[in-house]
């Protein structure tokens, strides 16, 4: 009985049908087993070279090889490579060597990167070469790494900027440097995004810091990265923590107003963003590339860049816009334009758009748009923000400043009143249920 009945699961359409339709099933699920597996053995192969585990595996397995034999060093390789309190997770990205893994530290998750793979890819330091690490004295290093630290970031050193406190760091050793210490350093200062990271650490809550490193590897904090196809951009979710975290109601009755109110706070986030690159160094921080996948936000909603290949301080800047031109066309570097002077047809060497403006039309616009704020768009303080939006958008406020200056306020200004609405009412509810939005520690 039974074995006849699992073998014609279409019986009411009648015997012969059933037969029929029975081998046409097995067939057809015959043909897709073909199928999938025939998928996945060519996305094994296509793919074996990039980012999986076993190859993630093998990386760090060599890392901590030559740590053992005193090529290189770092204050997280001890963790690596021998109480295993940093373990690797998942491989986040590979491309053309560049490695991004996540990894456990101490229960916390890090994102372990390098833009090699290999540590001999990275050229030796010179000196080096033909003399002992011994004969190296510490100033010679720091001169060294000074050096390099200017060029990447197309600065001058001086005392009172950023790569002061960690020349200092490096400054403050009696003994002289080790071989594996200098050769380290120099696979790190080969890494201008790294160099990025590390000089701004103590100057910005908007850059990602920096946890420790390892030979080339250096590790910063793992964050909520932002997604294009994501509704909000960022996953909202992800930054609210587990479900058992949630407050019950906090996503229930009040889901999307708690979403409203927590992309606002991460738009405020990327306003003093702006400011502060604008004004908190001894010069102007441009973000040449901006999009969701380079920014990503703490639990506290700061937003964080990620992602500063494209980020130049205002005299590199210069230099990059400075190009020969016929046209207009010619004098944009991805998300920084400026006009072409077309009596010397050279471009200038000022940006005409701003960050403000960037992100305007690639973040605050997909974010404040009428279709994805739904019911709640046509309330007057949300057409004020798109309007806000929208001039923000059309205004290129590169060298006005005052201009840019009184857009930035004007967002500022809906963006907090906004806020204020929807906590004046929150507080209403939440006296009675007990303060469902604690959980998020504002
Ligand atoms: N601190 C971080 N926290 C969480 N995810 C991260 C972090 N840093 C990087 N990622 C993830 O790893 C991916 C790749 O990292 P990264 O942005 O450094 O590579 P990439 O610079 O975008 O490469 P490319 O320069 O070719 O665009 C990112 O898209 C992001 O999803
Ligand atoms: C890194 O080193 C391994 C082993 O020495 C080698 O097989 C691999 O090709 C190297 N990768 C690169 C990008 O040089
Ligand atoms: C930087 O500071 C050091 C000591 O703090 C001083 O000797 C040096 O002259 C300063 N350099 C500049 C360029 O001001
Ligand atoms: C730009 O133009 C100048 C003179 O018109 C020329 O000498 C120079 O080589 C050009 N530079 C580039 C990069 O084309």
């Amino acid at each position: 009985m039974w074995p006849l009945r699992r073998g014609c699961v279409l019986r009411w359409l009648g015997p012969r049908s059933c037969r029929r339709t029975t081998v046409l099933v097995a067939f057809l699920w015959f043909a897709l087993w073909a199928l999938l597996n025939s998928l996945l053995f060519m996305h094994r192969t296509i793919f074996s070279d990039f980012c999986t585990d076993d190859r993630s595996k093998r990386i760090l397995q060599r890392l901590c090889g030559e740590y053992q034999q005193g090529i290189l060093t770092g204050d997280l390789c001890e963790d690596l490579c021998v109480n295993r309190m940093l373990e690797y997770k998942r491989c986040l990205y590979y491309e053309k060597g560049k490695k991004v893994m996540e990894a456990k530290w101490h229960g916390m998750p890090v994102v372990l990167k390098s833009k090699l793979e290999n540590f001999s890819s990275y050229e030796g330091f010179g000196p080096l070469e033909y003399q002992d690490a011994s004969e190296l004295s510490s100033m010679d290093v720091v001169f060294y790494a000074t050096l390099e630290i200017k060029n990447s970031l197309g600065l001058e050193v001086r005392n009172a900027t950023g790569p002061r406190l960690w020349s200092q760091e490096l400054h403050q050793r009696s003994q002289p440097y080790s071989r594996a210490e200098i050769a380290s350093l120099w696979a790190l200062l080969q890494q201008e995004e790294y160099i990025f990271f590390k000089a701004l650490q103590d100057f910005s809550q908007h850059v990602v810091k920096v946890l420790g490193s390892c030979g080339h590897f250096y590790a910063v904090e793992h964050l909520v990265a932002g997604h294009a196809w994501n509704q909000n951009l960022f996953s909202l979710e992800d930054l609210l923590g587990p479900p058992d975290e949630v407050v019950d109601g906090w996503v229930g009755g009040h889901g999307h107003k708690a979403e409203r109110d927590m992309v606002n706070r991460i738009a405020l986030s990327f306003l003093d963003m702006v400011s502060h690159f604008e004004n908190d160094f001894s010069h102007h921080l441009h973000l040449c590339d901006i999009k969701p996948e380079n920014f990503a936000i703490r639990k506290d909603l700061t937003v964080v860049a990620i992602d500063v290949d494209m980020a130049f301080f205002e005299p590199k800047m210069q230099d990059i816009l400075e190009q020969n031109c016929t046209h207009d066309d010619d004098c944009n570097f991805f998300d920084c334009v400026s006009k072409c002077d077309l009596k010397r047809n050279k471009c200038g060497s000022k940006r005409v758009n701003s960050n403000l403006q960037v992100i305007c039309d690639k973040i605050f616009r997909r974010w404040f748009s009428p279709t994805l704020l739904g019911a709640g768009a046509e309330l007057p303080l949300q057409v004020e923000l798109q309007h806000a939006v929208q001039e923000c958008v059309e205004t290129a406020s590169g060298e006005d400043t005052e201009r840019s200056g009184a857009i930035w306020r004007r967002l500022l200004s809906v963006l907090t009143q906004l806020l204020e609405d929807g906590s004046a009412q929150k507080t209403g509810r939440g006296d009675t249920q007990g303060h469902p939005h604690s959980a998020l520690n504002f």
